[in-house]
């Protein structure tokens, strides 16, 4: 999941100037997306998402155990690492995109609190994306009861995160 974790707080903090939408707004009068969707934060979220998970490859090609725990791999069932990592971090913004999208139709303004979605909208878009381009792996590595504690623990990490974000000034807001 550190491929899908790491965008988020990247763009946080490397996040800001252009916004994706360019500005626009839809027939509803609400912006597209809002400004806390920018390009910046887009590029460089992908960008370090992939680094990390990069880096995980490279320790995996030395050592395939952590703490006395057994290594996933990203590749396998044929498809390429590289491609499957890209599909996490990529996914998992997309996935916050898609709900900022949502929440502006909804009338919600940037930064306002949907719970739930909030806290689990990058996981869907990381494990979406990653299911339609690499099923196989997906399916033998994202099991049942893998699923079930990553959907009780994201949201944990995620709150913490983001406490600590605010505290260090990076976001507006706690959640
Ligand atoms: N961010 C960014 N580009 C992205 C995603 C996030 O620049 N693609 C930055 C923005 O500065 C944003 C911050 O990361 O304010 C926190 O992200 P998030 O909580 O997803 O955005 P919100 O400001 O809460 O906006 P929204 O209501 O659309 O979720
Ligand atoms: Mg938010």
């Amino acid at each position: 999941m550190l491929p899908a974790y790491i965008p988020s707080p990247v763009a946080a903090v490397f996040g800001g100037g252009k916004p994706i939408d360019g500005g626009k707004t839809l027939g509803d009068g609400r912006r597209i997306l809002g400004d806390g969707k920018t390009y910046r934060g887009l590029l460089s979220g992908i960008f370090f998402g992939m680094v990390v998970g990069l880096l995980q490859m490279y320790y995996l090609s030395m050592n395939s155990m952590l703490f006395s725990v057994e290594l996933p791999s990203f590749a396998g069932n044929g498809v390429n690492a590289t491609v499957v990592i890209f599909a996490l971090a990529f996914g998992s913004l997309f996935g916050d995109m898609f709900m900022s999208f949502f929440k502006r139709r909804l009338g919600l303004k940037r930064g306002a609190p949907l719970p739930v979605v909030d806290q689990l909208d990058f996981v869907f878009g990381a494990w979406l994306l990653t299911y339609i381009i690499a099923p196989g792996w997906f399916t033998a590595n994202f099991t049942a009861s893998i699923i079930i504690v990553l959907l009780v623990l994201t949201p944990v990490l995620h709150l913490s995160t983001n406490i600590i974000g605010y505290f260090i000034g990076v976001k507006n807001e706690p959640w």
